[in-house]
């Protein structure tokens, strides 16, 4: 017989907690501005500039890793997923990429892009205000960035929000994946239930993966955050489809 997992006391998995309404209702209280953005990774002014610079060397390493990528100039199309107010788009992709798209729920913050200087001159192309979860991208990406958002959708949402990703690339694409790392001294996800999200092991982020058919091509510890601050540990995972 299968245990009932209430049954046998186990507690349900820390996705199961995620409500989206409440994960909307959470970030449409936060003011649609950088700072305001700034403040979301922890308040530190210093942060998006390691942040940024780390995943601008991250991605040259991995083109170099990929057969039929191009490791100097421009990528073509690339798109900001779970984008906010545009933070990553404005400070890194914009420079590797011609024309990058955005994907983030929240209309406000995506009001703040449509109106930016980067979407007037062509560099931000199209801007979906919808979830990961509801997302069917249209056209093919080179770089697909996803960062500080996938908490945001269930286990299984997230497997489909890959696959779909997966089906998107171009012959050399690549995805991104720059996430917080759960910091549990039993190994589990964390649930928070201030913004309804949830913060991931690396072992889940791999088993994720592997069920959307992607191989991980490299992955790397973002360093250079000051020790004292006692932040959560982030990786990044580059991922191309297993052959
Ligand atoms: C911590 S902010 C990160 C924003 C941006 N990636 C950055 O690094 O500056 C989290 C973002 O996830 C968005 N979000 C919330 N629910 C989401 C969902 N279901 N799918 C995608 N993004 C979501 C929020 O609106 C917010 O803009």
């Amino acid at each position: 017989m299968t245990p009932n997992p209430a049954q046998a006391g186990e507690a349900a998995p820390a996705d199961a907690h995620i409500d989206h309404a409440a994960s909307l209702q959470y970030w449409n209280s936060v003011p649609a501005n950088t700072p305001a953005m700034l403040a979301m990774l922890g308040n530190y002014p210093w942060y998006t500039r390691i942040d940024l610079r780390g995943s601008k060397t991250f991605l040259s390493k991995v083109r170099r890793l990929i057969p039929g990528c191009a490791t100097e100039g421009k990528l073509s199309h690339g798109v900001d997923c779970g984008a906010g107010v545009g933070r990553v788009t404005e400070g890194f992709l914009s420079s590797v990429c011609d024309t990058v798209d955005a994907v983030e729920p929240v209309e406000k913050f995506t009001q703040v892009i449509r109106d930016s200087a980067l979407k007037q001159s062509g560099a931000v192309g199209d801007i979906y205000t919808v979830g990961l979860e509801g997302w069917v991208p249209d056209k093919k990406y080179d770089l697909v960035w996803t960062q500080f958002c996938v908490g945001h959708v269930t286990d299984a949402q997230l497997v489909e929000y890959f696959v779909r990703c997966r089906e998107a690339l171009t012959e050399s694409g690549i995805v991104v994946v720059k996430e917080n790392l759960s910091t549990d001294p039993n190994g589990l996800d964390m649930f928070d239930e201030e913004d309804s999200s949830v913060t991931r092991t690396d072992e889940k982020f791999r088993e994720i993966f592997a069920k959307a058919g992607f191989g991980v091509v490299l992955s790397e510890l973002q360093l250079g955050f000051p020790k004292n601050f006692k932040l959560l540990p982030v990786r990044f995972y580059a991922l191309r489809p297993r052959p």
